[in-house]
């Protein structure tokens, strides 16, 4: 079943009916600003950082699950609805939503009236603005009563969620211009000096801001008796739960439209003026930011703006194929999923509360795969604010807290593949940006200055990490996990509610990890061939001996004759072997073995790639692990601690897919590469239905085979699929690399692409690319002309910022 659309050249995604199989939401914001917008228009708005500077209430677990948003309340006649539908859930004439590229539009009908709710987080301001059109399309005048609303939430969302013996007693509101400018200014008195404002450019017939005297004690936001009974309260709020909610009343002639902007905005005063009477607040900031969206003229510039931007960023990267879905999937959906898993890492979706887990070192240094080419510079401050939260020794924060920027250790340490992913990171900003300042570049380890290093010195430190924390085998130790945060082999967790992942209880110092080992040898190759750049060939060879060490350790320690083992527990047993009765094979090392080379020569990398074709994939996806585990193991942590199916224990957890995918290609394979591809990049979807979360993004996990919903997805949004895959599919199938030196061309394509155009912008030029495949579906030999002419190899040598435009042609013969 469907529930809607691709609008490519709107860059949109349409959705035709309110009651979507789950909430599908956008994400508005690029900046420091940022909403979560559902297609009922339900969600929240917070600034930098979901846990301790959020503006507005959202609730979790709720019921019904998106209740809580920016709602608008039509009155018309003795009708109530809301254009989203929620949370009135009139029965509409007609409904769609609109999800573009940060802004969301969504368009409601009732007995002739029209209201088309336009709304997005602009550039340059740290707010939400929303522009509600109204238009009688009756024959007959209307009076129409317009209700806004929105709930504010103290500030810090963990406090507010926990603490409410006291923020009931907190709220203070100020207001301007009989109400149509509201501030929330709850503690702002004491240690703030910001507030937020929530006005809307008109003037207004009421308002509201005490919660229980607009909704009613004993209703929900489906029945607020202020717009029931078209008689705002005009409240106060003293303490309680402080709301901002507008009247509007209007009379509408046929034909009529009438607009309005909502501004829901985040301001700041300094700290030596932030009253300009006893009590009165320092208003400033709300004007300079109000005085911005006051015309519709205004409001169409920054949409116009926000568009232009995206049309420019998209277009870095862009091929024209001829199979729709999948240029729709590269040009536009998957690059914006990248730019968003960029600014949220984990930590504000619809599954993530915002409040518990802050940025993933791990998952940051991931996320960059998919983002560093539409924007380097923000990605080199990243860098630079990870590198910052590692430890002395080359260890790390598992995770920081995007406004403090430091590690968080509530959340643990000790994933010891998390150093690795700092190197991978380092190593795909050079090789797009070709700027080997930033190992140069001075960076506190564990935030503090007294122990600053080159970046450089951090990669060392990364490298050796892993190198100096060796088992039995010679294998990387695993700590806490690896990749996989379920497989906790050094936890032998009892207590229930005990976390997997700050526990370690039973570490033997002998838990290894063959996924550690296949990312030591991925990474070890550009990692040398940076060091010799950089003119450190005492490292890049420590580093090439390491490596080689380590592939000598994967072939005979890590194969298990079929595939390659996943690990070895705290007492030397082992785990992904067909030794054992259950998870007697894994994903993860044979995608991160393969795509490493391990293998390549001996036959092991093909045997590994047709096992998992043979035990783990089925018809959604590959699947982490095979079987499933049915009980409980001491011995392995929290994934066997999920039904079987589901999450780590045997789902398709799509982030690890393209590991996979690349490592076809890395053996030549390009249809399958591309089938693989095709299973779960969303816009190939066929039942919306079964997969319920948007369709337009990855979700992390498809649920497996053994489970009892096959096909249906879980966690939208907030997943290093949209990197890995975008990697994948960019570099590895349509074969555009970035390299130290320039851009290598090595597409590894399917028989069903015959001929392919690509553009790319690198390093201050633009090339334009024909990909002849002369191949079928198995890789041929490459050949590249340049401008005409045949080049040696397969790279054409970067000459940065020259503003000259390549023309390439590739066969594949
Ligand atoms: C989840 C994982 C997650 C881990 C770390 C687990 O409960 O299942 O997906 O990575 O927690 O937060
Ligand atoms: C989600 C985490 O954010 C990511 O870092 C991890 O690799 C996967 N779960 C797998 O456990």
């Amino acid at each position: 079943m469907q529930y809607g659309h691709f609008d490519d050249l709107k860059r949109e995604f349409v959705i035709t009916r309110p009651n979507t199989p789950y909430p599908w939401i956008n994400y508005l914001g690029n900046e420091d600003f940022f909403s979560l917008f559902s297609n009922t228009s339900g969600g929240y708005s917070f600034y930098k950082d979901a846990r301790l500077l959020r503006l507005t209430r959202y609730r979790y677990n709720n019921v019904p699950t998106d209740a809580g948003g920016k709602y608008f309340y039509i009155k018309d006649g003795d009708v109530v609805w809301n254009p989203g539908w929620q949370p009135v859930k009139t029965q509409l004439d007609e409904y769609e939503c609109r999800h573009g590229m940060g802004y969301s539009v969504i368009t409601g009908k009732k007995n002739g009236l029209k209201a088309v709710q336009t709304t997005m987080v602009p550039f340059g301001a740290r707010a939400e603005v929303t522009r509600l059109t109204l238009t009688n399309e009756s024959d007959a005048d209307k009076a129409v009563s317009l209700y806004s609303f929105i709930e504010f939430c103290l500030w810090n969302a963990w406090d507010d969620c926990t603490n409410f013996q006291r923020n009931y007693a907190l709220a203070e509101m100020e207001f301007e211009e009989g109400g149509a400018v509201i501030y929330h200014k709850s503690e702002y008195r004491e240690r703030r000096n910001h507030y937020a404002v929530y006005a809307v450019n008109t003037k207004v017939d009421g308002y509201d801001t005490d919660r229980e005297s607009f909704i009613g004690l004993y209703n929900g936001f489906d029945h607020p008796d202020a717009v029931f009974e078209d008689r705002p309260r005009n409240t106060n709020a003293r303490g309680w739960a402080p709301i901002a909610s507008h009247c509007i009343r209007r009379h509408l002639k046929p034909g009529e439209t009438v607009s309005f902007i909502f501004v829901l905005g985040y301001c700041e005063s300094p700290e030596d003026k932030k009253f300009v009477a006893p009590g009165v607040i320092n208003k400033d900031d709300a004007h300079a930011l109000l005085s911005q969206f006051r015309t519709d003229e205004q409001f169409e510039a920054r949409l116009t703006e926000l568009k232009n931007y995206w049309r420019g960023l998209l277009s870095h990267y862009t091929v024209c194929s001829g199979d729709e879905k999948l240029d729709r999937q590269v040009n536009i959906w998957n690059q914006y999923q990248c730019m968003v898993t960029f600014n949220m890492s984990r930590s504000a979706s619809y599954f993530e509360s915002g409040i518990g887990r802050g940025m993933g070192f791990r998952d940051c240094s991931q996320d960059l795969l998919g983002f560093v080419h539409l924007i380097p510079d923000r990605a080199r401050a990243r860098i630079l604010d990870i590198a910052a939260t590692q430890f002395p020794d080359g260890s790390a924060y598992h995770q920081y807290q995007p406004l403090t920027k430091r590690g968080n250790l509530g959340v643990g340490s000790g994933f010891n593949d998390d150093p690795l992913w700092l190197i991978f990171a380092v190593n795909a900003y050079i090789k797009e940006t070709g700027d080997l300042t930033i190992l140069d570049e001075q960076v506190d380890f564990d935030n503090d200055p007294s122990l600053r290093q080159p970046l450089l010195e951090h990669l060392r430190r990364s490298f050796r990490y892993i190198a100096d924390h060796k088992g039995p085998h010679g294998l990387p130790l695993i700590g806490r996990a690896d990749w996989n945060d379920c497989l906790n082999l050094n936890c032998f967790s009892k207590e229930p509610g005990e976390s997997f992942q700050t526990v370690t209880n039973n570490d033997t110092g002998i838990a290894e990890s063959v996924f550690i080992a296949g990312m030591f040898v991925c990474v070890a190759d550009d990692y040398a061939q940076l060091l010799t750049i950089a003119k450190d060939e005492k490292e890049a060879a420590y580093v090439r001996e390491q490596k080689a060490l380590m592939v000598q350790a994967v072939e005979t320690a890590g194969w298990d004759g079929e595939w390659f083992l996943r690990a070895y527990d705290a007492y030397s047993q082992k785990v992904g072997s067909h030794e054992n009765d259950e998870g007697k094979i894994f994903i993860e090392p044979q995608g991160m073995c393969v795509m490493a080379g391990i293998g390549k020569d001996n036959g092991m990398a093909q045997k590994s790639m047709d096992s998992t074709e043979k035990y783990l994939e089925y018809e959604h996806g590959i699947m982490l692990n095979w079987p499933s585990y049915t009980t409980y193991r001491l011995n392995l942590g929290e994934i066997s601690s999920y039904p079987p199916g589901y999450k780590e224990n045997g789902s398709v957890f799509c982030h690890n897919n393209p590991w996979i995918i690349i490592g076809e290609t890395v053996l030549g394979h390009g249809d399958r590469a591309f089938d693989l591809y095709k299973k779960i990049a969303p816009a190939y979807i066929k039942d919306q239905k079964l997969h319920r979360t948007e369709p337009y993004v990855y979700s992390q996990t498809i649920n497996g085979a053994d489970s009892a919903t096959p096909g249906e997805a879980r966690n939208s949004w907030l997943t290093g699929t949209s990197a890995w895959n975008f990697y994948a599919i960019s570099q590895f199938i349509l074969g555009v690399k970035p390299a130290f030196d320039g851009l290598t061309l090595d597409p590894c394509l399917p028989a069903s692409i015959k001929e392919l155009r690509l553009h790319r912008s690198f390093r201050g030029n633009e090339y334009e690319i024909t990909v002849i495949n002369q191949a079928g579906g198995e890789k041929g030999k490459v050949e590249v002309e340049v401008d005409g002419q045949k080049l040696d190899g397969q790279t054409v040598k970067a000459e940065p910022g020259k503003g000259r435009t390549y023309q390439v042609l590739v066969t594949v013969r």
